[in-house]
């Protein structure tokens, strides 16, 4: 099959999360399972020209009563065959900043910039001559494709003027989050060149208000999400995001489709990251990234004493106010009252960064670095004993992935993806890969917290035997590759897939 990735994330060019490592990985196990895979991201000011080949001749994008011009670039994605494309366009890309940055968190103009991009996307396959069978959207910012593939492209009730190429397309809609549904005032519809019957028929009304997820997921012939139990609860109230009742009223066309885990890039016996590399038959190397963690983040270097590790966006969705809220956030309570070390890797809300610093300050057993470090990511996810990840909600999680297969006891919510991928220590049978509770609260972490480590002094027996476990768990690209094969087939017109 002809796979279009439409994303504005993917690794190594462009990452604010796990969006970017999920859709790259899923390329290339796509490739690998045979199909014609293809990606476009736009070109942001960070992703250097040099390197890239440029196509010939310029793209024509239509929008908002005029013609934008832009310049396409190519490479190839690292490990893999597949074609990344790149939109380039100095006024909507040539800045820093994906979404926006710390002065303007969420540019102004988005709703244009991701316009721009969707539309360009249906002129580059122009460009290309390749029609692709599937077109995969993934979150908010992709959402217009599958509108614009309804509403202008594909030559169904409402044609444009090209209509005709994408007659065979089918759209799927992949929600990674949400909690981001890119919500713009209404008057944002006049310059995305949809015709007016779009506005209702897309489903963009939303409390006064545009909804681009809304209109995307009215739009896509499926809809999937990234972890079985998440695509359970954003169909109830607590966890629909206001889009619960549009959601079960698709119900039959959602799917969810656990990630995986990229063992290019996650595997602790080959990681460049590494000071050491370590395997479940061998975790000498384990012990000797605790100690470089220890001394990245100036925490007494210290065989003895548990350390639990965290790598996070500072955002409400991962439980950091429970965690770390002023006066509030149980993190304090662990780290004064049990004999543990706290290092954490994050970035984020101001506020939060704020606490972490002042938590430092006042605890000789916890330490933060604020900002993005890969390398330091993945000493933590090595180096640590557990792993703290109190999500509110999490649509599937990869650091607790990663956690499990580098032999790291994840503690956490059972919620979305974790519920899916952790199973609960049984204190009489050993079983078990981590550590879980239900509510979220300052209390649950603190309480769950104090049972892990209850566990590494006094049952280093069950606490070697969960973490053979846990590194031996299977979270396989090439599983969700199959499960996402299975559904495109069903969406192509029979006669091509009995060929
Ligand atoms: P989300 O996408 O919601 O942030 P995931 O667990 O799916 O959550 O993915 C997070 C990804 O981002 C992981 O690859 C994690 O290592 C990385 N990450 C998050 N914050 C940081 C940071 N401050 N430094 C380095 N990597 C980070
Ligand atoms: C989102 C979610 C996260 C998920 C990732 C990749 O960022 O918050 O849970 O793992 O997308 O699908």
């Amino acid at each position: 099959m002809k796979i279009l990735m439409v994303s504005s994330e993917a690794t190594p060019f462009a990452k604010s999360g796990g969006l970017a490592d999920a859709v790259s990985a899923l390329s290339r196990a796509l490739q690998r399972a045979g199909h014609d895979v293809r990606i476009v991201l736009p070109r942001y000011y960070s992703i250097a020209r040099d390197g890239l080949i440029q196509l010939e001749g310029p793209l024509g994008v239509p929008l908002g009563g005029q013609e934008h011009w832009s310049a396409v670039f190519q490479a190839t994605l690292p490990n893999s065959q597949v074609p990344v494309y790149f939109i380039d366009h100095e006024g909507f890309f040539g800045r820093d900043g994906i979404y926006g940055n710390k002065a303007e968190p969420d540019f102004a103009d988005n709703p244009q910039r991701f316009a721009f991009f969707n539309r360009a996307v249906f002129q580059l396959c122009r460009k290309l001559a390749w029609f692709p069978d599937i077109l995969q959207a993934h979150d908010w910012p992709s959402a217009l494709a599958p509108v614009y593939l309804r509403f202008t492209e594909s030559g169904g009730e409402f044609t444009g003027d090209f209509a005709g190429e994408f007659a065979n397309t089918k759209a799927v809609l992949t929600i990674h989050n949400l909690g981001y549904q890119g919500v713009y005032g209404k008057s944002a519809f006049e310059s995305f060149a949809l015709p007016w019957e779009a506005w209702h028929g897309a489903g963009f009304e939303f409390y006064g208000s545009l909804n681009l997820l809304k209109a995307g997921i009215t739009c896509a012939h499926r809809l999937t999400t990234v972890s079985p139990t998440y695509a359970r609860e954003i169909q109830a109230h607590e966890q629909g995001c206001m889009l619960d009742g549009l959601l079960r009223s698709r119900s039959s066309d959602l799917v969810g489709i656990l990630n995986g885990v990229d063992l290019h890039e996650w595997d602790p016996a080959v990681d460049p990251h590494l000071p050491a590399h370590y395997s479940s038959t061998d975790l000498a190397g384990k012990a000797a990234c605790k100690r470089a963690a220890q001394e990245a983040f100036g925490l007494p270097v210290d065989d003895k004493v548990p350390l639990i590790g965290m790598v996070s966006r500072l955002t409400d969705q991962k439980g950091v106010s429970e965690l770390f809220g002023p006066l509030y956030g149980s993190a304090w309570h662990i780290c004064h009252d049990m004999a543990v070390q706290f290092a954490i890797q994050g970035s984020g809300e101001t506020w939060c960064e704020n606490e972490l610093r002042s938590l430092a300050g006042r605890l000789p057993n916890f330490r933060a670095r604020i900002g993005y470090s890969e390398a330091i990511a993945h000493l933590v996810e090595a180096g640590a004993d557990f792993f703290m990840m109190p999500s509110r909600y999490e649509p599937c999680g990869l650091n607790q992935m990663y956690s499990l297969r580098y032999g790291t006891l994840p503690i956490v919510r059972r919620t979305g993806g974790l519920a899916d991928t952790v199973s609960n220590y049984d204190e009489k049978s050993g079983e078990g890969t981590g550590f879980m509770f239900e509510h979220l609260s300052p209390h649950a972490i603190y309480d769950t917290t104090g049972w892990a480590i209850w566990l590494w002094y006094n049952r280093p027996d069950h606490f070697q035997a969960m973490r053979q476990r846990a590194m031996h768990q299977e979270f396989s690209w090439d599983k969700a590759a199959h499960e996402y094969t299975a559904l495109f087939a069903d969406m192509l017109p029979k006669e091509e897939t009995k060929k």
